[in-house]
Formats: structure tokens, C-alpha cells, sequence
């Protein structure tokens, strides 16, 4: 059995631990320290595309749209977004934890086929809470990818994403038409019930962790109808 090998690890702010960084053999795991689990495997991550194929399905045509991807992790969401999107359209990837950048550029890398290398995509290294409360329609898309589901787990500031009003900021910086896609290890009716309160259309897509097989997990597909 090819052991796992520590390629490094990064300080999670406001004290939320740390993410363990490893390789065996071709396979890399991002996990949270202690018992918090696995936040990224690079062999399971046909879920993480689908969110990018049906929060973007609506932008194959569009010329010039801007889609805001959160966060890197090991840039599988990121990829299929590039995929989904016109030529002289433009990503934006926001990433809390530079170390998770460096760690695309290097090993990460061809995971998902460098994507940082693609020249639409712009990378952010911070919260993307700083991108989510800005009031400006500025998104035809957004694609979070943050924690297990509309929970804070990678860091508990997180939970204002889910919350009420961080779903009603996230509304006013969507365009028109705009898709707030959301990644969930399963269903959460009350979540489903919030985005429909903060003024969304809403619908739920279970997504395989396989293509055709493995866990279902659930994609939240919130539209802004109007304005
Ligand atoms: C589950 S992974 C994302 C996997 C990604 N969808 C992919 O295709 O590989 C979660 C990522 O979000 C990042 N993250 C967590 N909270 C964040 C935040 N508030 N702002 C930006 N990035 C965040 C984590 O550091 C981690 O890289």
C-alpha cells in the first residue's frame, strides 16, 4: 500500500485549525485537522463539476459573463466554470488560504488541468464574503464551494453566507437572471426555505460523487428572478 506522504499544511484564520495538505502516489487530500474530515480528494469531484455545469448552464451564450467561483480547493469547480463560459468571459476565484493557491500552482496543478493558467481567471486570495457584500450587481453566476454544505465548517464566519442576510447580499450582487449555486454534502429543506425567503427561485439537484455512482450529494440552484 503506497503510504500518504505530508506535502504541508496552512493555519485556518480566526483559530479554525488547520488543513493538512498530502499526496499517495497520484491521489492528493486537503483534510481539516482533527476529526472534521476531508475537504477535498482529488479523485471524487464530478459533484464539484456539476455545480459549475448547471449554476452556469444559463451563460454558454453570453459574451461577456462574470462568474465568481468560491473557493479554489483543488480547482475542479474552477475548470468547469472556464468550461461553461464564452472566451471573453471572466472568472474570479476567491481563496481563503494562500497556501491552497500555492499548492494549485504547484503540485494541485494538473489536477484540473491548470486552470490559474487560464487568462480569464483572476484569483482573490481572501474571504468571499469581501466579493459577496459589496451591494453591486456585479455576478452572472456564483459558484460556492465553501464547506460541507450551508454550514460553517471550514470557519465558522462562514455561517453568514447561509444565513439570511448574507443570502440577501448575495442577491443584490447578482446581475439579473443571476444563479447562486451552492454545494452541499446532501438536502437541507430549512436552507432551501431561507433562499426562498431572501427572494430566490430555488431548486435542488442531486449531483453524483462519481460520474453515474457513488455519494448524492446536493446542489442548491437559487435564481434571482427579478431586478
Ligand atoms: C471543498 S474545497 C473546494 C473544492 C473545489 N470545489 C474543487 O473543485 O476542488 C473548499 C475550499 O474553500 C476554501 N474556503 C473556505 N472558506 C472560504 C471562504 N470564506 N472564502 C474563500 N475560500 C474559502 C477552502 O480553503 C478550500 O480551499
Amino acid at each position: 500500500m503506497v503510504p500518504w506522504v505530508k506535502l504541508g499544511r496552512a493555519q485556518i484564520p480566526n483559530k479554525g485549525g488547520e488543513l493538512l495538505f498530502s499526496r499517495r502516489g497520484e491521489e492528493f487530500s486537503i483534510r481539516l485537522s482533527g476529526v472534521r474530515g476531508e475537504l477535498m480528494n482529488s479523485r471524487v469531484y464530478n459533484s464539484e463539476k456539476e455545480l459549475s455545469q448547471l449554476g452556469c448552464a444559463h451563460l454558454t451564450s453570453t459574451p461577456n459573463a462574470h462568474v465568481l467561483v468560491g473557493g479554489l480547493g483543488m480547482g475542479y469547480t474552477l475548470a468547469a466554470a472556464l468550461n461553461e463560459v464564452t472566451p471573453c468571459s471572466q472568472v474570479t476565484v476567491a481563496e481563503l488560504i494562500p497556501e491552497v493557491v500555492e499548492w494549485n500552482k504547484g503540485p494541485l496543478g494538473n489536477c484540473a488541468k491548470n486552470p490559474l493558467q487560464d487568462p480569464r481567471t483572476t484569483v482573490k486570495i481572501g474571504d468571499v464574503k469581501h466579493l459577496l457584500n459589496t451591494r453591486t450587481p456585479t455576478y452572472d453566476a456564483i459558484l460556492l464551494d465553501v464547506d460541507n454544505g450551508p454550514e460553517g465548517l471550514t470557519h465558522s464566519d462562514n455561517n453568514w453566507i447561509y444565513s439570511l442576510d448574507g443570502l440577501q447580499d448575495i442577491y443584490e450582487v447578482l446581475k439579473p437572471n443571476g444563479m447562486l449555486a451552492i454545494w452541499s454534502a446532501g438536502p437541507d429543506y430549512l436552507f432551501s426555505v431561507r433562499l426562498k425567503t431572501a427572494g430566490y427561485k430555488v431548486n435542488t439537484c442531486i449531483a453524483r460523487a462519481r460520474k453515474g455512482k457513488g455519494s448524492k450529494h446536493t446542489i442548491f440552484l437559487a435564481k434571482k428572478a427579478i431586478n
